[in-house]
């Protein structure tokens, strides 16, 4: 496995996520291990995109989530389903944009420079596997673009691991 650090040109959202997306596949082709994916992934995402504070993933495991591989300053451990914006994106099972964490009503603040989110909820078919989540401390930092590239490079995440193991 080779890495070079590079700075995409998301002047172009699309086609950032596009290349990254490229990248992301090379990264995990011929591994399954879904934590040293995760792992993989978070850092790919942290090195790759800029003004993101946290990037990573919350597993469920016994009903709630867990949190797994990422990179950024520690997290909050464990978050209900319902909770927060990622147990609210997980209990929806849809994709979560906040412009403004402090708008949003019950955002865990794991960490305080925060100011807005994206959560990708993690489906193998119909079961929820837990979250991607990305945070930022720019207001307004992710948007509609943002979340389809990285619900794309979520999907490639999933393809590439072995769920069962998580
Ligand atoms: N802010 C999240 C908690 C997780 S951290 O941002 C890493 C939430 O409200 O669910």
């Amino acid at each position: 496995m080779t890495y070079t650090s590079r700075q995409y040109d998301f002047s172009d959202k699309p086609a950032g996520y596009e290349r990254l997306a490229t990248e992301l596949r090379g990264l995990l082709a011929g591994e399954s291990d879904a934590v040293a994916n995760a792992a993989n992934t978070s850092a790919l995402l942290f090195d790759a995109l800029a003004e993101v504070s946290w990037a990573g993933f919350y597993f469920m495991r016994g009903g709630e989530l867990i949190v797994g591989p990422f990179q950024g300053k520690p997290a909050c451990v464990r978050i209900a389903l319902g909770r927060g914006v990622c147990g609210t994106a997980a209990a929806k099972r849809e994709t979560i944009i906040v412009p403004d964490v402090n708008a949003f009503p019950g955002h865990i603040a794991c960490d305080a420079a925060s100011r807005s989110e994206v959560v990708v909820p993690l489906m193998a078919g119909e079961r929820l596997v837990g979250v991607l989540d990305l945070d930022s401390a720019r207001l307004e930092r992710f948007d509609a673009a943002d979340a389809r590239g990285l619900e794309r490079l979520a999907a490639i995440f999933l393809q590439a691991s072995r769920l069962e193991d998580l």
